[in-house]
C-alpha cells in the first residue's frame, strides 16, 4: 500500500491543504511499510506514532475545518462534522485494540485502511466541497 498527497486531493484552501499534506507525510511511515517482512519492534513503535499523531494533530485538523464552517455559516456543517466524529470512534477502537493487543498485523493493516481509505474519502469529498464553498465566499 501507498500514499502520497497529489494534486487531485486539493481543497484550494492553503491551511487545509498543508494539513493534508502533513498528515499524508507523518502516516505515509506506517502505511507505505511493508508488515510481512518487519521486526515486531519497529511495527510497534510506527503504529504508536502514528495513532499518538491520528489522536492529536487530527483532531486539531479537525477543529480548524470545524472552525471554518462555523466561521463562515457553511450549510453542510453537520454532516461534515458527523464524518469527522465517525473517524475518531473508529481511531479509539484501534487505540483500544493496540492498548490490548499490540501492534498485531490486523490491527497495523485496520489502521493503514482506516486511514487511507476514510481519508482519502473524505478529503475528495466531503474536504473538497467544503474547500469550494470557502473559495466560493
Ligand atoms: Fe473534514
Ligand atoms: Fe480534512
Amino acid at each position: 500500500m501507498e500514499i502520497q498527497w497529489h494534486e487531485s486531493l486539493a481543497t484550494g484552501v492553503d491551511t487545509i491543504d498543508n494539513q493534508h499534506k502533513e498528515i499524508f507525510a507523518r502516516i505515509s511511515g506506517l502505511v507505505n511499510m511493508d508488515i510481512e517482512n518487519l521486526d515486531p519492534e519497529k511495527k510497534e513503535v510506527e503504529l504508536h506514532k502514528v495513532l499518538r499523531f491520528l489522536g492529536g494533530y487530527v483532531l486539531d485538523h479537525f477543529k480548524t475545518e470545524e472552525g471554518f464552517m462555523t466561521q463562515y455559516h457553511y450549510p453542510d456543517y453537520d454532516s461534515h462534522k458527523k464524518e469527522h466524529i465517525e473517524f475518531l470512534k473508529s481511531y479509539s477502537s484501534l487505540v483500544r485494540m493496540f492498548e490490548k493487543e499490540g501492534a498485531t498485523d490486523l490491527i497495523v493493516t485496520a489502521t493503514q485502511n482506516q486511514a487511507v481509505d476514510w481519508l482519502v474519502k473524505h478529503i475528495k469529498g466531503t474536504d473538497q466541497r467544503l474547500g469550494a464553498f470557502l473559495k466560493s465566499i
